[in-house]
């Protein structure tokens, strides 16, 4: 029976969406059915009354930018190139909706195409005040929504529909314009009218992050869909009918531009001050008492849960809470249950409070219960103080709450530590900040009556002293044979493909792979792009002269603008490849979910499922190292690469990646690399900006998911981030990259660069300099990535002129040849 609906399914999906082309694959049936299984649990509502879901298909009106122009994911190296996926409208249709607004959707382009025009003068205006190419900024820029006028009179509709979408991607952050953060004055026009019109309107909002709902905030119905990758409009039509119920919770603060950005330094050309320390996201709306539009961990459901606390244990410093979840609605579901922590006054300058533990129950039905445990270690919670260098546990009470989200919270016990406790002993970083941090003048009142309270004693306590004389340079005994010549080609992606392997030598749309054509090594690795699934080229062709692409070039085609008609006929683009009648390749992925809409699952197991599908799709086409998850904190709704991104909370980040790494690497050779090591926060000059962050928010914040994916997944490799940290480039900080990452948290695996070369262009303005690949290996950056002549030449002047060693090579290539080796079994 089974394999009868998989055969129809093959036919049906085949005949809609790819009629030139190959019938859709096993793999990709049962990947598809594991996107549409599971990713409703990516989306929640902000706002719900009782009209939906509706009971059957009808007539609807649908309108607004994402209805037809649906996005799947954000741009840039984190889009994937899916077969097909689903648009709102087309999920409808296929769900049996007829919409009675088509032409309304047939119209909308044309209003942005009118403007296209001042966005292009725009981007060429920016190159000109940079110094820089239009190419260049243009790249990952999205045009903003506009404004339009088009009339909405339709009688005999059920229900109206409203979808906004935003995007965006790598090279280009998110601005604060109207048809960006901000809505249209045309979109708040139509949502207030259509919510007053009909009994029965949903908002629905198919964004890459965060947009300043406040004008709309009280209309009836607010889905936050997300960018469900493949599946994104059938998981829309599944949800209205009631096929599936979102249970998904806000992996970020919704709130007010206005709200956020009183402390923030963002977007810097040359430096980028993180002047609000640990005070981000919630940590800074909690603490300044500041009610956000819908608070980090809040979202609803077609049903109704009960959360009830059942009792506390304790083994030392280690604490487990029983929770049971009542289902006391009408419809199957499941719900979050979060952790809190609060430091009581007596603490210093902490946030207000903080994730400490999240659980997802079992798809409960209605008036079913289960009992859930919930663990957290106090450790984890310590201050860093940076004038000791250690961590501390400062004496007072720290309360327990429980809670549904961030703001809907209730106290259930607390813990009290009668002196400080020193948790560990470390040594600072270099470079310091010329700020000193935020510190909210808030007080937090408690009452702590009626609580059950434990008390904790030093010796509950594992102090930890870190040795960092311990590191050892490993060696391999077939590298001592190597020449510096063929030591500096290992330390390098390899360069020297042909020009008939321009997508790749082994794989057509590759990110890159490490050095071939080296006598002595006969394996290689191949890596490739994610968030969103496995980015390589979908279809390509083969002819005497050479490989080209049959499927759109994303990034050329949004740069169509900048080129002469004369230099686009070299491109290779779909359109321009048309004529040539090689031999036809296919390599399809599956477009999942986007970082941040996994996150909003809130499922450690549902994050290692879709893991679990990268690694298949891995093992299928032969990639190694996938270059994902992303980790790097939401500190500012503006980072264009957010969607790549989980929250802006470090625990639900570094849990995230952590059952994502599982997922994959649960695959035989088949590993991920956490990326962007560390502090890159914003795409504006992304290459030279210096982001100054204190030590503390630096440990507390931005390092902290990285440390769970490492020690909870060991992922095999990690990527530094293009941008400064206090001075110096990540890949070039031997205290970041050896003292914190291989000392401190015991990471084993390879260390890469972002994709760059020394000889890289800089953006305009930004003083400081490019990163270096003689910097890179003494700062213990093992792969430079993608690898150049340039580079090569570079190693082996400064082993001539004596400032690098064939010490420093071998202790870089030897993680390299090791990952080789590792991955090639
Ligand atoms: C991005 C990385 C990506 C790499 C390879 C860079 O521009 O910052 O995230 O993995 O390209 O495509």
């Amino acid at each position: 029976m089974k394999s009868q609906i998989i055969l129809f399914l093959t036919i049906l999906l085949t005949f809609i969406y790819c009629q030139d082309d190959i019938p859709l694959q096993e793999y990709e049936i049962k990947h598809i059915e594991v996107m549409r299984n599971n990713s409703a649990e990516c989306t929640l509502f902000l706002k719900k009354d009782s009209s939906f879901p509706l009971k059957e298909p009808g007539k609807i009106v649908l309108v607004g930018a994402g209805a037809r122009g649906t996005t799947k994911g954000g741009t840039g190296s984190g889009d994937v190139e899916s077969r097909y996926f689903t648009t709102c409208e087309q999920g409808l249709e296929k769900a049996g909706f007829e919409i009675v607004s088509k032409d309304w959707l047939d119209k909308f382009p044309e209003f942005k195409k009118a403007r296209h025009q001042d966005f292009v003068e725009y981007i060429k205006r920016i190159a000109e005040k940079y110094s820089s190419s239009a190419g260049h900024i243009n790249f990952g820029a999205v045009e903003p929504e506009r404004e339009y006028d088009l009339p909405l009179e339709y009688s005999d509709a059920v229900a109206a529909f409203y979808v906004i979408a935003r995007n965006s991607g790598e090279g280009e952050d998110r601005r604060i314009v109207k048809g960006d953060i901000y809505l249209t004055n045309s979109e708040i026009r139509d949502i207030l009218y259509l919510n007053e019109k009909y009994e029965k309107f949903m908002l629905v909002l198919n964004v890459a992050g965060v947009v300043d709902l406040s004008p709309v905030k009280d209309v009836k119905n607010i889905l936050l869909l997300s960018q469900l990758g493949v599946v994104t409009g059938d998981i829309f039509a599944d949800i209205v009918l009631g096929k599936a119920n979102p249970s998904g919770k806000l992996s970020d603060t919704w709130a007010a531009v206005k709200d956020y950005r009183y402390i923030e330094e963002f977007g810097g050309i040359d430096n980028t001050r993180y002047l609000e320390g640990v005070y981000v996201g919630y940590r800074f709306f909690d603490s300044v008492n500041v009610e956000p539009l819908f608070p980090f961990g809040y979202g609803l459901s077609y049903t109704e849960f009960k959360v009830e606390y059942s009792g506390i244990k304790n083994n030392r410093d280690v604490f487990t809470i029983k929770v049971k979840v009542t289902n006391e609605g009408e419809f199957e579901g499941k719900e979050v249950v979060q952790i809190y922590l609060s430091p009581s006054q007596e603490n210093k300058d902490k946030p207000y409070q903080s994730l400490v533990a999240f659980k997802k129950t079992p798809l409960l039905k209605p008036k079913e219960s289960t009992e859930l445990n919930l663990t957290f270690k106090l450790s984890d919670s310590a201050r860093f103080d940076e004038e000791t260098a250690q961590y501390i546990l400062d004496r007072g009470q720290y309360i327990i709450r429980l809670g549904k989200s961030s703001r809907h919270t209730t106290e259930v016990a607390y813990i009290t530590l009668p002196e400080d406790v020193v948790t560990e002993v470390l040594k600072n970083i270099e470079g310091k900040p010329d700020f000193k941090d935020f510190k909210p003048k808030v007080k937090y009142d408690y009452d702590l009556s009626d609580l059950e309270e434990i008390i904790l004693e030093k010796k509950d306590f594992d102090k930890k002293r870190v040795d960092y004389n311990s590191y050892k340079i490993s060696f391999n005994q077939k590298l001592m044979s190597f020449t510096n010549a063929e030591l500096a080609r290992v330390c390098l992606g390899d360069f020297t493909n042909t020009k008939e392997e321009k997508i790749g030598a082994h794989l057509q749309g590759q990110a890159g792979e490490t050095v071939l054509h080296l006598d002595k090594i006969d394996k290689y690795l191949v890596l490739a792009d994610g968030p969103a699934g496995l980015r390589i080229v979908k279809k390509y062709g083969i002819d005497e002269k050479g490989v080209y692409r049959l499927c759109e070039n994303t990034w050329a085609l949004n740069n169509r603008d900048f080129y002469s008609d004369e230099d686009w006929k070299n491109v290779d683009t779909l359109e321009n490849n048309l004529g040539r009648n090689g031999t036809v390749y296919y390599q399809y992925a599956t477009a999942i979910p986007t970082g941040t809409s996994l996150a909003q699952s809130f499922n450690e197991e549902l994050v290692e499922t879709m893991g679990n599908v990268v690694g298949n799709e891995m093992d299928i086409f032969k990639v190694n190292i996938w270059l994902a998850p992303g980790i790097n904190i939401h500190r500012n709704i503006q980072n264009g690469r957010n969607f790549e991104y989980y929250s802006e909370d470090p625990l639900l980040s570094g849990k995230m990646a952590a059952a994502m790494t599982r997922g994959v690497q649960k695959h035989k050779n088949r590993a991920t690399t956490i990326k962007h090591f560390a502090c890159n926060n914003q795409e504006m000059d992304r290459f030279n900006d210096n982001s100054i962050v204190s030590e503390r928010a630096l440990r507390e914040l931005y390092l902290r998911g990285f440390k769970i994916a490492v020690q909870e997944s060991n992922p095999i490799a990690l990527m530094t981030s293009y941008n400064l940290l206090n001075g110096k480039h990540t890949s070039e900080r031997r205290d970041l990259l050896i003292d914190i990452l291989r000392i401190e948290w015991g990471f084993e695996g390879l260390i890469m660069s972002d994709w760059f070369n020394s000889n890289d262009i800089k953006i305009g303005l930004a003083n400081h300099p490019n990163q270096h690949i003689v910097s890179n290996i003494l700062g213990g950056n093992n792969l430079k990535m993608w690898g150049s002549k340039t580079d090569y030449d570079l190693v082996l002047k400064s082993i001539q002129d004596g400032n690098i060693s064939t010490m420093n090579l071998l202790e870089c290539a030897y993680k390299v040849y090791a990952t080789i080796e590792l991955l090639n079994q």
